[in-house]
């Protein structure tokens, strides 16, 4: 692990001269069944990115059997439920090890093989991960579906990688809400013929209803199996899981991830950022709330921390519930020691006041995290302040999904930290800046759009079942180069601050969602002629999404048509796609060709209407004028 500053500098040098050489050293600490015979083949034409080639292993003993000669009674997880009067409970290694082979051998008996796709669309318990490691043990590809998509959302998921089992629950806590998980997963599956077999863990005992020639109910055969399952040899470029995203274009993209750089840099970044003192005798343990449905929680609940022998907390629930200081009162119940949150959460709280973190002593934490999306000044002083107590370095952690870990972050103590700066990128991660060319932007006081030169272990491989899309979405814009979509300024010192997407995808409440993706569920309510959207600034949510859309003039009362409109998009994709605000408009500002100006949207929906640029050569430059007078 890297303590020192001048150790980071020296690390990074080496990182850089000798790539191969730096990973491997990192890679040999991990258990192979069979070594590597060469460490890295790339090309970011194809793309074609191998890592430790022919390397054989599997990541779950690494994971698992590989901490239980020392570890076996540690905790691996606590998991804290929604309920603030309910029961928690304790995983240790052992405990995981057997609850992980028992659901293997249960996929295998229901004749789940090697390569073969399987969704999870469950809510945030310990069984979710459990799941996530039967696949790898047996050499299943895992699909997490976050459990707050749509039906028709998750048959998109399903159909496009022809799952052909699906894990879930009967029900979901969150909050006051208990949503019923297993009739979305009946809806979706009316249109997906792959599924073979629909497992069911029994959580909240919401009825459900029983196809039994396709359904199993968890309890009813997990705790028969054996709790023994050798594991799957895996080669280090087979697929370990995919996991879908939203692009600038089109239906949300399968991320294809593969189980040796994934491995490999999941834990060295872990290890690395976070700082965790990871002995046998240490109390140190970590949270991270993120969702498992999402890259964080896939890297740093499951993989990360379980690679590197850590202990963490698992949360059932939401920040507000019951009240906005349940995050701090599980800090203190558990006296965790790493916390991970997202700055959208870290606003929320902030909003309602210092009441609700006073009861608490939050003396038990040393590092904080913040991922997902940028930091603003204001949330970081607030986070450094009321909850580090400012003597707990925070870490801003920049990442994708497609990066499978973080790539520019402080290391916590060890690097210096600067407010809304991710800072320096980690050891392997060569950034650049660019222009709209495509030409480096050298030097420091810079600002660009943010790629990366080099391969790491961790990247996105392809994007399933359509490498053309990995190549158009990443790799196209500037060859030779892996585009991260971002904006990015390097400041005086080098440190890197992201500013934000520079297509079109939004962040809302650190969500990534595609404009397209918003548009085409709008388009579907029958009233609807057209609509844009975009995002705009908002305090809490970090961008809010602004639709303008156009009906006929005929057409019903405006509000009823604004909750039609929102509630086709829940039904398509999920509440978290819903729009904040839909401006009826009776054109949209094109370019004689027909291209939407979204700047001038995107203007508009900031309210900031003083320089719309040059207008004339619109199609019809009158409506934008009937745009800004409408504006919400
Ligand atoms: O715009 C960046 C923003 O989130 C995007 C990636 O979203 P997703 O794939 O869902 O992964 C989120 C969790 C890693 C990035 O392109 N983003 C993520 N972390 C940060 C960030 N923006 C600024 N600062 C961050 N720390």
């Amino acid at each position: 692990m890297i303590t020192t500053f001048e150790q980071y500098k020296e690390e990074y040098k080496k990182s850089v001269e000798n790539p191969e050489a730096f990973w491997d050293t990192i890679a040999k600490q991990f258990t192979w069944k069979q070594p590597w015979t060469k460490t890295l083949d790339w090309n970011f034409e194809g793309p074609d990115v191998k890592w430790f080639i022919h390397g054989k292993f599997n990541i779950t003993e690494n994971a698992i059997d590989r901490h239980l000669p020392a570890k076996a009674n540690q905790t691996a997880f606590i998991w804290e439920p929604n309920a603030v009067d309910g029961t928690n409970r304790v995983i240790t290694y052992q405990n995981l090890h057997d609850e992980v082979c028992k659901l293997a051998n249960t996929l295998k008996s229901l004749n789940v093989k090697k390569g073969d796709r399987v969704c999870i669309y469950m809510p945030m318990i310990p069984e979710a991960v459990f799941a996530m490691l039967a696949c790898a043990r047996i050499g299943a590809v895992h699909s997490v579906v976050f459990a707050g998509f749509s039906s028709s959302a998750l048959a998109g998921r399903i159909q496009d990688s022809d799952c052909k089992v699906v894990l879930t629950t009967d029900g979901a806590y969150r909050g006051v809400k208990d949503i019923p998980i297993k009739t979305v997963v009946d809806e979706a599956l009316e249109t997906c013929a792959s599924v073979e077999k629909v497992v069911i863990y029994k959580h909240t005992n919401t009825p459900i209803t029983i196809n039994s020639e396709r359904d199993v109910i968890w309890q009813d055969v997990v705790p028969q199996a054996s709790s023994i399952c050798e594991a799957e040899l895996m080669d280090s470029e087979d697929i370990l899981f995919i996991l879908y995203t939203s692009g600038s274009t089109g239906k949300p993209k399968g991320v294809v991830h593969t189980c040796g750089g994934y491995m490999v840099y999941t834990c060295y970044t872990f290890q690395n950022v976070f700082q965790m003192n990871l002995n046998t005798t240490s109390k140190d343990l970590f949270w991270c709330t993120a969702d498992v449905g999402w890259i964080t929680g896939h890297s740093y609940i499951a993989y990360g921390p379980l690679l590197a022998g850590a202990s963490s907390v698992i949360f059932e629930g939401v920040p507000t519930f019951p009240d906005a200081g349940r995050f701090w009162k599980v800090i203190d119940k558990y006296q965790v020691t790493h916390f991970y949150t997202a700055p959208t959460a870290i606003r929320a709280l902030e909003a309602v006041g210092l009441d609700f973190v006073k009861p608490y002593k939050l003396d038990s934490l040393k590092v904080l995290g913040s991922v997902g999306e940028p930091i603003n000044e204001e949330a970081w002083q607030w986070y450094h302040k009321n909850i580090g107590k400012e003597k707990c370095p925070i870490v801003d952690t920049w990442w994708q999904t497609e990066t499978g870990g973080i790539l520019i972050s402080a290391l916590a103590g060890v690097t210096p930290t600067k407010p809304s700066f991710a800072t320096l990128p980690m050891p392997g991660v060569q950034p650049l800046l660019v222009d709209e060319k495509g030409n480096e932007i050298s030097g420091n006081n810079v600002e660009g759009n943010l790629c990366i030169k080099f391969p790491w272990p961790s990247m996105i491989r392809t994007t399933y079942g359509d490498h053309d899309r990995c190549k158009k979405e990443y790799f196209s814009t500037y060859p030779g180069l892996y585009f991260t979509g971002d904006g990015c300024r390097r400041d005086e010192n080098g440190f890197y601050r992201i500013t934000g997407r520079v297509d079109d995808v939004m962040n809302i409440s650190g969500h990534r969602i595609g404009t397209a993706e918003v548009e085409s569920a709008i388009n579907t309510h029958n009233d609807v002629v057209e609509s844009a959207v975009v995002g705009y600034p908002h305090d809490i949510k970090g961008q809010g999404i602004y639709a303008y859309v156009i009906v006929p003039s005929t057409t019903k009362d405006h509000d009823i048509l604004r909750k039609e409109i929102i509630a086709e998009v829940n039904k398509i994709i999920g509440p978290i796609a819903k729009p904040d605000k839909i401006q009826i408009v009776s054109g949209l500002p094109k370019t004689r060709s027909g291209k939407i100006m979204r700047r001038i949207l995107r203007k508009v929906a900031e309210g900031d209407v003083s320089n719309l640029g040059d207008t004339s050569t619109l199609l019809d430059p009158g409506i934008v004028d009937e745009i800004v007078k409408g504006k919400l």
